[in-house]
């Protein structure tokens, strides 16, 4: 069977020695015609003794690539792809050699199977890594297993089932407050319900908590708010390869720091094993190989980071599943009638998959090879930050046919390929909130479709906006609500 009719299928024997799609000029978003499909041209990749030439360098110069890779990490992506196919470098200030980006599912198996000590994750060196210190997101080797290991537990399928109930009624209580006739951004409506179920997860905080709670909530909020102002994104440039925050992100995450310290000091205060079920409970009661109980500031490092990595992520996905549906009244009309008609289930999960697909809110992961590495008929030496395209994968025609077409129907009944389907990315570095935001997801899609209707306020596509690590709808997915049924 081809890679397009199973796009898990990586190994399908090939005919075509092409290696980059049929693309467009013009924006990558904007691509409405069919760009037609190929058959996957396998590329062995791997940690190599052989020598090989290094990958094809991309221009501009060094600051125009970092200014672009901050801003426009699509043009990148699609550019490089189309000029050099599945692996090529560019430079930056970011290093003192390039940084190879590989859009290729072979390769992408090599790096995600490679284990911790051959293709640690760059994470570390993120802009998130002044926010939340040390923790699962931005450690590597034996810290980082260790730390997966302790949370684990609260994110694996069974545990899920208790938030179930919790994103339910978070998501009723936002939908009841929406009015026919108004206009809403959506991904800031869906961060409402991400945030409450987070916050009663992490912190068993819900919206009637008490004061240090509400306080802690409110911080959240400013700090998050505050992220989007120019001013924040020049203090995003500034914290840039730093390990402390600094300007503007250091006197926000002050505030909230104090607010989440109070908190950690109360519970421990107050702390009865075993009476509580929230992730900061479960982590009071942790010990260490040596019995060490975790310090406040591991804590709030562990706690900061779920918070943070586990609600805008799941927000802005739901905001891109309408900012696409409403442009696709057909598979907008049939996720209507499905999920009014009781029966949905298989559909509601392709949209999920088919949004997440053409709009991942992660568009580039990053890990650094520590052995030479083939891609291909290409070698990158030792030490080289690699960048995994997780955009431009997704928009390959020889795994899916008319990548830029939005096409649920491509995934019902087809499990997404673990090396072609990657917005969770992969590895001992997958995504560990991932079966927590595909729940909120799928509630959230099915309960928006069977009791609203929406309308898109303007007929061309949202332009992507980058914001740190993710890729966010530029006008929030803004929609004019025309109904709204109990
Ligand atoms: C649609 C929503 C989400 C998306 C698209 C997403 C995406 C990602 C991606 C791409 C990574 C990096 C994976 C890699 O390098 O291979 C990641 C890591 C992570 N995510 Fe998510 N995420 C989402 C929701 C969540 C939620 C709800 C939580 C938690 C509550 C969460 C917590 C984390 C953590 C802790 C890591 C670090 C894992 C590690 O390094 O071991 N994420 N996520």
């Amino acid at each position: 069977m081809c890679a397009r009719s199973r796009p898990d299928s990586v190994g399908c024997m090939a005919t075509s020695t092409g290696t980059s799609t049929a693309l467009h000029q013009g924006h990558w978003w904007e691509t409405t015609a069919p760009t037609g499909s190929r058959e996957l041209v396998p590329s062995p990749a791997g940690p190599t003794d052989e020598p090989g030439p290094p990958p094809p360098l991309d221009g501009p110069g060094r600051w125009r690539q970092t200014v672009r890779l901050a801003r426009d990490q699509g043009r990148v992506l699609f550019e490089g792809f189309r000029r050099h196919g599945d692996i090529y470098g560019i430079t930056t200030v970011l290093e003192k050699r390039p940084l190879a980006i590989t859009t290729h599912p072979d390769h992408v198996k090599s790096l995600f199977t490679a284990g911790p000590a051959l293709a640690p994750s760059t994470a570390g060196q993120s802009q998130l890594r002044p926010i939340v210190g040390d923790s699962v997101l931005t450690v590597t080797g034996e810290p980082h297993r260790r730390k997966r290991k302790l949370l684990m537990p609260p994110f694996h399928g069974k545990a899920i089932a208790r938030y179930q109930e919790q994103i339910e009624e978070a998501t009723a209580r936002e939908i009841n407050s929406w009015r026919p006739g108004s206009r809403i951004r959506l991904a800031d409506a869906a961060q409402k319900v991400t945030l409450d179920v987070i916050m009663s997860g992490v912190f068993g905080i819900d919206h009637r908590s008490g004061e240090l709670e509400q306080l802690l909530r409110h911080r959240l909020r400013q700090l998050l708010a505050l992220s989007v102002s120019p001013f924040a994104r020049l203090s995003e440039l500034v914290s840039m390869r730093r390990s402390e925050p600094v300007g503007l992100q250091k006197w926000g995450l002050a505030h909230l720091d104090r607010a989440v310290m109070a908190l950690i000091g109360e519970r421990r205060a107050k702390h009865v094993p075993g009476e509580r079920h929230d992730i900061l409970s479960l982590l009071l009661d942790t010990r260490d190989e040596d019995g060490q109980a975790l310090s406040d500031g591991e804590l709030r490092n562990e706690l900061l980071t779920l918070v943070l990595a586990g609600h805008e992520t799941t927000a802005n996905s739901i905001g891109w599943t309408f900012e696409r549906l409403v442009r696709h009244p057909e598979s907008y009309g049939r996720l209507r009638e499905e999920t009014r008609g009781g029966d949905d289930e298989g559909y509601v999960e392709a949209v999920v998959h088919e949004s997440m697909r053409s709009r991942p809110v992660v568009p580039l992961l990053g890990r650094r090879v520590m052995a030479d590495w083939r891609f291909g008929d290409r070698v990158v030496p030792k030490g080289t930050r690699v960048l995994i395209g997780v955009l431009a994968l997704h928009h390959r025609d020889d795994l899916y046919d008319d990548p830029f077409t939005f096409a649920p129907e491509r995934f019902l009944g087809v499990k997404p390929g673990s090396t072609t389907w990657i917005p969770f990315g992969g590895g001992d570095r997958r995504c560990l909130g991932a079966t927590l935001a595909m729940a909120e997801m799928h509630t959230m899609t099915r309960e928006i479709a069977r009791r609203t209707d929406l309308r898109a306020v303007s007929a061309a596509p949202e332009p992507p906006v980058h914001r740190n690590v993710t890729m966010i709808p530029g006008r929030g997915a803004t929609v004019e609500i025309t109904s709204v049924t109990s």
